[in-house]
């Protein structure tokens, strides 16, 4: 079993990946060594905090082992995709990497012979919306019903949002003028459609009136935004999505609490006075990445 994208994971085993994530949360001695001498392979093309971390410590806590492999010091850069990531198979127990197209994900898949996990790429990000999940399962007390607003550029951690929330009977509103462009996915949004679960406005005071959770995330990927040959799409961004900036006015309109995947970009995207504000749970999102990315390592990796 892989995590691509959970377009392909069924609502039973999104909900029980995150309650096991919540589970491994209360009680992580229980899974000491649950992965006993089992090894993840993590290949990254692209910079990580989050999903390196989470997994490398959760890979030690569960009595496992991580090896960071970074694309440039690794023989990736010079064959064959499918036969690195077979070759790779042979050493280790799982594969996650961070690729920068979601095509290159899949001719690792092909050619892996364990099981391989997204751990971000141009089109999805499934193991932020699993955590996610559970950082609103943990707020409300339960995922049915909850009301979350995504707003911002339709992104990688939007679409997994969009995939994950309609699974589990959580109402998703996108207030997105635009799509990143590689993030476009008729077949995601026209399911989410049919669920009745997903809405899509430009009317921001009139979509968080009712919400429980404001999310954003960064108008520009990471893989861009340090590119100076990107500066003038990314001083067109700003223009077209500051009025969709959360800030404090905003804030105001809604009880909702804020959610970010992190990084946070402050001064675009959302302000610093949000970011520190006691209405936003980032860190609690970020820390349940490592237990609900441990409760995805047991379920793919693990021996039951
Ligand atoms: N949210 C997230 O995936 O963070 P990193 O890019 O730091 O891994
Ligand atoms: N959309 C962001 C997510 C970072 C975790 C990016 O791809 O950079």
């Amino acid at each position: 079993m892989d995590l691509l994208t959970l377009k392909t994971w069924t609502p039973e085993e999104i909900l029980a990946t995150v309650e096991e994530g919540l589970e491994v949360k209360a009680h992580p001695r229980r899974y000491g060594e649950a992965l006993k001498g089992q090894t993840l392979a993590m290949l990254f093309q692209k910079t990580s905090t989050r999903t390196r971390c989470a997994f490398e410590v959760g890979m030690t806590q569960l009595g496992g082992h991580a090896i960071y492999l970074d694309w440039r010091s690794t023989n990736f850069l010079l064959a064959d995709l499918k036969d690195e990531a077979q070759v790779l198979s042979r050493y280790a127990d799982g594969i996650m990497a961070r690729m920068l197209k979601h095509e290159d994900l899949r001719q690792l898949a092909a050619g892996a012979e364990v099981p391989l996990i997204n751990g971000c790429c141009d089109r999805y990000h499934p193991c932020q919306a699993l955590g996610d999940l559970m950082t609103v399962w943990e707020i409300q007390g339960k995922l049915d019903g909850a009301h979350l607003v995504y707003v911002g550029i339709r992104n990688n951690v939007c679409n997994s949002l969009i995939a994950a929330c309609t699974k589990v009977g959580v109402r998703i509103t996108a207030v997105t003028p635009e799509v990143n462009g590689p993030s476009e996915d008729a077949e995601l949004v026209a399911e989410a459609r049919s669920t009745g679960l997903f809405e899509e406005t430009l009317d921001l005071n009139g979509a968080i009136r009712d919400a429980d959770f404001l999310y954003t995330d960064t108008w520009v990927d990471m893989e861009f935004f340090l590119d100076p040959e990107q500066e003038a799409e990314k001083e067109r961004r700003v223009q077209v999505f500051t009025p969709y900036q959360i800030n404090a006015k905003v804030l105001r309109r809604t009880r909702a609490l804020v959610m970010h995947c992190l990084p946070a970009h402050k001064g675009y995207e959302v302000t610093a006075e949000v970011m520190a504000s006691p209405r936003c749970v980032a860190v609690d999102q970020a820390e349940n990445r490592l237990h609900v990315q441990k409760a995805v390592l047991m379920r793919l990796l693990g021996n039951e």
